[in-house]
């Protein structure tokens, strides 16, 4: 499986040790960065995992910044995304089921590396329900 992956400075931490964990198992990964502390703007980094993930390059996305909420803002901007904010495993497993969320975003500044870990492996290791939550993803799609 193939995963993109983006942050911005602050999220840079938290994205290598994910990196490190997704490789170690087995993953490839699309780094888009950004890999140094320097300031940078979230939304370029959400636009453009969001892009390789609906253009089929990746086949799920990850997104950090400080709260996570800027760049899944940003990521949900690009039409077939639906970016997920995650500060807990079970939100991870429900985004996966019920929404067929397709880019978990992650606070760095919330968030613990190895509880991000955690919520990594639940989103990647659940998959849609479909039933009757396709009809309502299909609706978020058409809008
Ligand atoms: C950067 O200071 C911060 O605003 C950004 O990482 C993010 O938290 C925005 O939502």
């Amino acid at each position: 499986m193939k995963i993109a992956i983006g942050n911005d400075h602050t999220g840079v931490e938290m994205k290598n040790a994910i990196v490190e964990y997704l490789e170690d198992n087995g993953y490839e990964v699309i780094n888009i960065g950004t890999d140094t502390p320097e300031s940078v703007d979230y939304p370029d980094y959400g636009f453009k995992v969001g892009e390789l993930v609906v253009n089929k390059t990746a086949d799920l996305g990850i997104v950090i910044c400080g709260t996570g909420v800027g760049i899944s803002i940003a990521a949900n901007k690009v039409k077939g995304i639906r970016a997920a904010l995650c500060n807990e495993t079970t939100v991870a497993k429900l985004v996966r089921e019920h929404n067929n969320a397709n880019v978990l975003a992650l606070g760095a500044r919330l968030l613990a590396n190895h509880k991000a870990l955690w919520i990594v492996q639940e989103f990647l290791d659940t998959q849609f329900d479909a039933g009757r939550h396709a009809k309502r993803v299909t609706k978020l799609d058409n809008y």
